[in-house]
């Protein structure tokens, strides 16, 4: 019984994606690990830039304008992809 309820809670995250909290961290951590991981590490805890994990979206916005070797990443990460990276920073804090 109980692996049946797991099974249609994985599918309910999945089948509404975008619909709810949970389902937009998973989209900032798609986000962050297509455009981001390679530079801050996997898990956010740092590789060529620094530790970003608890960072916000207006962090995410500023680096973007401001960081030199994260110039390539203006006009591909949209408003939307910041504030969805900076939820997922967030989530790794807790
Ligand atoms: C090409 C490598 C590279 C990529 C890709 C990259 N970054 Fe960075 N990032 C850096 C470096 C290097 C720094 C540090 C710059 C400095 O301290 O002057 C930095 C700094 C930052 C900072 C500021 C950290 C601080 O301590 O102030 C944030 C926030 C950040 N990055 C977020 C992101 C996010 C989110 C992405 C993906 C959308 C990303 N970065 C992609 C290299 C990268």
């Amino acid at each position: 019984m109980k692996k049946i309820f797991g099974f249609v809670a994985i599918a309910a995250v999945l089948g509404f994606a975008g619909f709810s909290v949970q389902a937009h961290a998973a989209t900032g951590k798609t986000l962050y690990q297509t455009s981001c991981a390679a530079c801050h590490g996997a898990n956010a805890t740092g590789g060529v830039g620094p530790n970003i994990v608890g960072r916000s979206a207006k962090n995410v916005a500023d680096a973007i304008k401001d960081v030199p070797m994260m110039a390539g990443l203006k006009g591909t990460i949209t408003n939307a992809d910041e504030k969805a990276i900076g939820d997922y920073l967030q989530s790794l804090k807790k």
